[in-house]
């Protein structure tokens, strides 16, 4: 008894504090052009279904070169990412992204075409077996292969998902995952202390503490090595040949992280880094599979890098892929995998397109899918897959910020260029060996990323020659 009526004050005080901030923040933005809400959800609906056009591209400009703090939303995964680079407070963002940006330089991330080259063919050949006719969510497989890419890459550690892909770790990580999509989107479960009472909880604590307990073996194990003498030098390989992951890259730095801050770092990258990809190179898929004139392009273009050779793409072979890359950009444009970025506004700021100020303590919400589909920004259809909108004569008078799939700004993605990287040369592999077919991508839903309710489903067949 004594419990309920705590737990009921602390509820009631929860909400009476939630109540003052909402009115003083409701007076402060009473100039702002209003979206339509719903009764006690608000504006939550946009959340959950169709999304509405509230997107500029020069408000988008001001609000992520000016405001680098993510939204509170974003606590959700504080539990899990703790002060990682993708959640951390900006104050400590800033110190710590100087330190990983060389490490993505694409120098160095062009080093592990080796792996990717590998991982590819692994897929071309477990893709073998689909090869029946049959239509299949091609997603499942690509996400196989893009972990497998993405942990040896960033752990230097061999996971092997695409041959084994049930293991404690990767089971514990997707259940993480369902619990915060259904608490990003579930007003009721958002209130801490709501979510406390409920199984989510314990159940997001455990398989959080399954997936921290894995990232911690490998960062002591690599640290053990570095101090061992075994990787000394970041430029230099492996005695075995082997590259240095990202993490070894992260040991003897100017600033000198601790085992925490590396599981947090790495921890971000493998996740803001792994399913992002895979989407892309998904969604490509099926639009491939449904334009066969954009499909035989890519084709012809892969003929002219690699002949008959079946082998990885090098970084010459991919500097070559002009027409992928914008087919990739447009797919990216047209299903753009994270399609809302929110950012909290740390200070005032004047939003040119609507003549407002923005007031500190308030969130925005940037409408990355929406800006996308503007015809403001890409013309009369911009529902139309064309990938020679991104010739560079049909893009020079566009907006810096109308094409957002990795954000805009200094707190944009880090792993833009990798990703880049291991999207066209999976790409180039696959279209080389298999003729796709796609009928439609159909409705979309958002979870944390932009998925579509059908799946990505495709029918592959062997190319003959
Ligand atoms: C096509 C693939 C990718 C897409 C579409 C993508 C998209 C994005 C976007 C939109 C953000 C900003 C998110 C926000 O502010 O809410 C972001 C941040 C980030 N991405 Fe990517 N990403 C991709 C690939 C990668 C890869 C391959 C890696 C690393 C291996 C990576 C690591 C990160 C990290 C660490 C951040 C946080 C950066 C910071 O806050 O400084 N991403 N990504």
């Amino acid at each position: 008894m004594i419990i309920l009526a705590l737990v009921f004050l602390v509820v009631c005080i929860s909400w009476a504090h939630w109540l003052a901030h909402a009115h003083r923040m409701d007076r402060r933005t009473a100039s702002l052009p209003a979206l339509p809400t719903l009764p006690l959800i608000g504006n939550g609906s946009l959340f959950m279904g169709d999304t509405e056009p509230i997107g500029d591209p020069r408000d988008a400009q001001v609000v992520l070169e000016n405001c680098l703090d993510k939204d509170v939303v974003y606590r959700f995964l504080r539990p899990w990412l703790g002060h990682g680079l993708f959640v951390a407070p900006v104050n400590l963002w800033k110190t710590h992204r100087k330190v990983l940006l060389p490490v993505f330089h694409n120098k160095i991330v062009e080093e592990y075409l080796g792996v990717i080259a590998e991982q590819a063919d692994v897929l071309v050949e477990r893709l073998e077996e689909k090869t029946n006719g049959k239509s299949f969510d091609v997603l499942k497989h690509v996400t196989a292969c893009t972990l497998d890419i993405v942990f040896e890459t960033a752990m230097g550690e061999r996971m092997d998902v695409q041959h084994s892909p049930d293991t404690p770790y990767l089971r514990a990580r997707h259940t993480v995952m369902e619990i915060l999509n259904k608490r990003l989107f579930k007003v009721w479960l958002q209130p801490d202390c709501l979510f406390n009472l409920t199984r989510y909880a314990r159940q997001q604590k455990d398989n959080i503490h399954v997936t921290h307990q894995f990232t911690d073996e490998v960062v002591q194990k690599r640290r053990l090595a570095y101090e061992n003498k075994n990787i000394k030098n970041e430029t230099k390989k492996q005695p075995e040949g082997k590259l240095p992951a990202v993490l070894d890259l992260l040991f003897g730095r100017e600033i000198e992280f601790t085992n925490v801050q590396l599981r947090e770092h790495i921890d971000s990258i493998t996740i803001a880094g792994n399913d992002t990809t895979a989407l892309v190179i998904a969604y490509t898929l099926v639009l491939l599979g449904i334009h066969q004139d954009a499909q035989e392009k890519v084709l012809q273009e892969q003929q002219q890098i690699f002949g008959t050779e079946k082998r990885g793409s090098t970084k010459e072979d991919l500097l070559k892929m002009n027409y992928l890359e914008r087919v990739i950009k447009e797919s990216m444009r047209l299903y753009t995998v994270v399609p809302i970025i929110a950012r909290n506004i740390d200070k005032d700021i004047y939003l040119p397109t609507c003549g407002v100020t923005m007031p500190a303590g308030s969130g925005a919400v940037i409408g990355a899918f929406a800006i996308h589909r503007s015809t403001a920004v890409w013309g009369p259809n911009p529902d139309e897959f064309d990938p020679d909108r991104f010739l560079p004569e049909r893009s020079h008078d566009r907006h810096p910020a109308a094409f957002l799939p990795f954000s805009y700004g200094s707190r944009n993605c880090i792993g833009r260029n990798f990703g880049m990287l291991i999207i066209k040369s999976i790409l180039s592999s696959v279209v080389r060996s298999y003729k796709i077919e796609a009928d439609d991508i159909g409705p979309l839903k958002i979870e944390m990323l932009l998925f579509p309710k059908n799946g990505h489903q495709i029918k592959i067949s062997r190319r003959t020659s």
